[in-house]
């Protein structure tokens, strides 16, 4: 089939990449002429293992292509995907100005009717709201057909996520709309839910926000553990080998970040505020989590007194491994805290750090290896389990540091290990080793 996709951002990208490979003709359209003539060289313009290989060579076989004209790029698509951001107002809503404008560009430019399938995650009532929008804009004859086909793709596998999903929610108004889209997602041999608009996008919000529940559950029990001497990761494999409750998303730590668990579920919180149901449970969950992100350094405080000219070294500052995505990060409410406190930050990173003088403003140092940043330093700090930080030797802290003191905000080594390296170490819901 012959596929438009608007934005190509982490989401467009992914999805007109997946879809090409799947056989599609596709086309990307974006408004930022600089990303189209760099992903027109086949360079992708996101950090994503198995993004470049699978677009160049989909480039190469003339069913991926990308470009900044609307008219050009959906001629003759009978599919046209949204796939643009959707940013947390000030208020918590999200803000839909992004998809508005996506929508009325292609209704302005199709020439014949289409279906628009809309990706971007939104509060549930848009998708028909859009559709109402985009046909009042549409030239005499062309109609539309909406469909929501919410993505569940995870930043860092998002390869991986798309071809191995476990279901793809279809959401439409209309029987046939719903096994057009049955038939475009058919090659990716994924499970597929069709229902109604509104309970698509509610399972996309829903989703995150139960995701969300578990990261908040597990870290207060964890804080709890620490409390009455129980370790949480003993807590969780116990607890997770109960099918009915599943060992993932109970790796207890400093907290979620990331580009959408903060976002969704302030999304519906407010979505929740507006139509006068009072998320209580939820809200909850994001005050936990904006707690357990300052945890280490009141742990840190409570070890140190004043942390006034000590070298800490962060290792870390992408808001989990195999991204160089800072949004929402642990770090970036740590560290402007360590600076406040005048400590001297001495940041590592090993794909995220040239994103680092982009998101934290105040005078941090930046380090090549984690080696670097530890040598001479008082203290380091865990905040992304990154491969090569997990797989470290914890002797290689008593070898360079002045003090081998470790603050593990995602529980890295085993208690033993830490303790046969002679290091001093606090890490979440488990015993300290001092
Ligand atoms: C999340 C969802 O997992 C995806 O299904 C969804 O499509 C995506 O949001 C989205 O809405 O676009 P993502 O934000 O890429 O994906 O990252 P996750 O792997 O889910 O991790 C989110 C955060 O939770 C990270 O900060 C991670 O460190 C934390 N986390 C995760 C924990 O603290 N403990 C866990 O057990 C799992």
């Amino acid at each position: 089939m012959k596929i438009a996709v608007i934005g190509t951002g982490y989401v467009g990208l992914v999805t007109g990449v997946a879809l090409s490979e799947i056989g599609h003709t596709v086309t990307c359209i974006d408004v930022d002429p600089r990303k189209i003539e760099e992903l027109n060289q086949g360079i992708p313009t996101i950090y994503e293992p198995g993004l470049g290989d699978m677009m160049l060579k989909n480039q190469q076989r003339n069913r991926l292509r990308f470009t900044d004209q609307h008219r050009a790029g959906l001629e003759g698509a009978e599919a046209v995907y949204l796939a643009v951001g959707t940013p947390q107002r000030a208020d918590g809503s999200a803000n839909l100005q992004y998809v508005e404008q996506a929508a009325l560009d292609v209704a302005e430019h199709i020439q014949k009717s289409v279906i628009v399938v809309i990706k971007s995650t939104v509060p549930v009532g848009t998708n028909q709201r859009i559709k109402r929008l985009m046909m009042q804009h549409t030239r005499p004859g062309v109609s539309i057909k909406i469909a929501s086909n919410p993505e569940f793709l995870r930043e860092g596998s998002a390869i991986h996520d798309t071809f191995h999903g476990d279901r793809i929610i279809i959401g439409t108004e209309d029987y046939e709309t719903a096994h057009v889209l049955e038939e475009i997602n058919a090659p990716f041999g994924i499970p597929v839910v069709k229902t109604d608009l509104f309970s698509s996008e509610m399972i996309k919000y829903a989703s995150n926000a139960f995701l969300a529940t578990k990261i908040s559950f597990i870290n207060e029990i964890a804080n709890l553990c620490e409390k009455l001497g129980a370790d949480v990761e003993e807590v969780s494999k116990g607890m997770g080998l109960d099918h009915r409750i599943g060992n993932a998303f109970l790796k207890a730590g400093i907290g979620y970040g990331g580009s959408c668990f903060p976002k969704d579920t302030n999304a519906l919180v407010q979505l929740a505020g507006n139509h006068h149901h009072d998320f209580n449970l939820l809200k909850s969950v994001i005050e936990v989590n904006n707690h357990q992100q300052c945890l280490l350094i009141e742990k840190m405080v409570a070890r140190f007194g004043s942390l006034h000219d000590k070298r800490i070294a962060v290792l870390g500052l992408a808001f989990k491994p195999n991204t160089d995505d800072l949004r929402e990060s642990p770090a970036l409410v740590m560290i402007p805290k360590l600076v406040e406190l005048g400590a001297d930050v001495v940041c590592y990173d090993p794909i995220a750090a040239n994103q680092g003088a982009r998101w934290i403003s105040e005078p941090v140092a930046y380090t090549k290896n984690v080696a670097e940043s530890l040598s001479g330093a008082d203290c380091a700090v865990i905040i992304t389990d990154w491969p090569d930080i997990k797989r470290m030797n914890p002797e290689t802290y008593v070898r360079l540091m002045r003090t081998p003191i470790v603050f593990d905000g995602r529980n890295c080594y085993p208690i033993p290990v830490a303790r046969k390296a002679t290091i001093e170490y606090y890490s979440i819901g488990r015993p300290d080793v001092v």
